[in-house]
C-alpha cells in the first residue's frame, strides 16, 4: 500500500473511489416493507424521530447535490453527485416507510438550495459526524434486542453504513481541500470550520434540551411517553459509559473496513475517549441510555 500526502491527488482520488465503489445500488420504490404485528407497529410508530428524519434527509439531499452540480473536478464531482444521490435515497426511503405503516408527518416546504454549496457541506458533514457517532450505539442496541422486524434492522443497518460512509467522506474532504489551501489561509479555514463545527454541536445540545423539556410536559400521553416507557425497558440496562462505549465500538467497527490509508473522524471519538477516562466505571445510570 503506497503512502500518499493528505491533500495529495492521490489522497482525493482514493477518497472518491473508496466511495463510489462502496456504493450499493438499489431503488427504494423496490423495497419490500415486511408485515408487521400490532406491537412492532407501535413500536415504530413510538419512535419520536420520523418528522425530523424526513425534514433532514431532504434538506440534506438538496444540499449535496448542490454541491455535486457545481463541483468542477470531475472525480470529486461523481463522488459528490453520488452521496447527494444516497441522502434523497434516505429521504425517499422515509416518506415510503411513514406512507406504508401510517405515521403521520409533518408537511414541508421544498429545502432551499445553498448559496454556500462548500460550506453549507462542510457544516452538514461535521453535524452527521456528530449524529452519526450516537446513531449507530442506539442502533446496536435496537438491533441486539430485536426491538424491530429483522427487515427493518436490515434495511437501517445499510442506511447506517451509508452514513459511516459520508463521514469518513467528509472528514478526508476537509482535510484535502485545507491542505490544498496556501499556508496562510489556513488558519482562516481552521476558525471557520471550528466555528461550524461548534455551531453544530450547540445545535444538538439546544435540540436535546428541548426534547427533554417537551418530554417532561408530555408525560403520561402520547407516543412520546409509550417511546419513553417501552425504550425504558431496551435501553434501561445501559450506563452512559457503556452506551459511549458501545458509540466508540461501532464508530471504530463501521469505518474499519475501508482503506486504512483514509482519516477517521477524530473529533467526537476523540471527545468521548477522554470523557471515558474522568466517568466513574460503576457510576449511576446514564440519562442518555436510561
Ligand atoms: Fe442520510
Ligand atoms: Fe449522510
Amino acid at each position: 500500500m503506497e503512502a500518499f500526502k493528505i491533500g495529495s491527488d492521490e489522497h482525493g482520488r482514493l477518497l472518491c473511489r473508496t466511495f463510489i465503489e462502496t456504493h450499493r445500488p438499489f431503488r427504494a420504490q423496490d423495497i419490500v416493507w415486511p408485515e408487521l404485528d400490532a406491537e412492532s407497529l407501535a413500536r415504530l410508530k413510538g419512535l419520536p424521530v420520523w418528522d425530523e428524519a424526513a425534514r433532514t434527509e431532504a434538506a440534506t439531499a438538496v444540499k449535496v447535490q448542490t454541491l455535486g452540480e457545481t463541483e468542477k473536478d470531475p472525480i470529486l464531482k461523481e463522488a459528490i453527485a453520488l452521496q447527494g444521490y444516497e441522502e434523497g435515497r434516505h429521504a425517499e426511503i422515509i416518506s415510503l416507510l411513514t406512507k406504508t405503516y401510517g405515521i403521520p408527518t409533518a408537511p414541508f416546504g421544498q429545502p432551499e438550495k445553498p448559496k454556500d454549496p462548500t460550506w453549507t457541506f462542510l457544516r452538514t458533514g461535521y453535524g452527521e459526524c456528530l449524529d452519526s457517532f450516537f446513531a449507530f450505539g442506539l442502533f446496536d442496541i435496537g438491533r441486539r434486542t430485536d426491538y424491530f422486524h429483522e427487515d427493518l434492522i436490515a434495511l437501517f443497518d445499510q442506511i447506517m453504513q451509508e452514513e459511516a460512509r459520508h463521514i469518513l467522506f467528509i472528514v478526508n474532504w476537509a482535510a484535502y481541500l485545507r491542505a490544498r489551501r496556501p499556508l496562510p489561509l489556513r488558519p482562516a479555514f481552521d476558525a471557520r470550520r471550528a466555528w461550524n463545527i461548534a455551531a453544530q454541536a450547540f445545535d444538538r445540545v439546544k435540540g436535546a434540551m428541548q426534547m427533554a423539556g417537551s418530554g417532561d410536559k408530555d408525560k403520561g400521553k402520547g407516543t412520546q411517553d409509550g417511546f419513553t416507557l417501552k425504550s425504558h425497558k431496551v435501553f434501561g440496562d445501559f450506563t452512559l459509559r457503556s452506551f459511549l462505549e458501545l458509540c466508540l465500538a461501532e464508530n471504530e467497527r463501521r469505518l474499519s473496513i475501508y482503506d486504512s490509508r483514509l482519516l477517521r473522524p477524530f473529533l467526537v471519538p476523540g471527545t468521548v475517549k477522554l470523557l471515558l477516562k474522568v466517568l466513574p466505571r460503576n457510576g449511576r445510570r446514564g440519562k442518555a441510555a436510561g
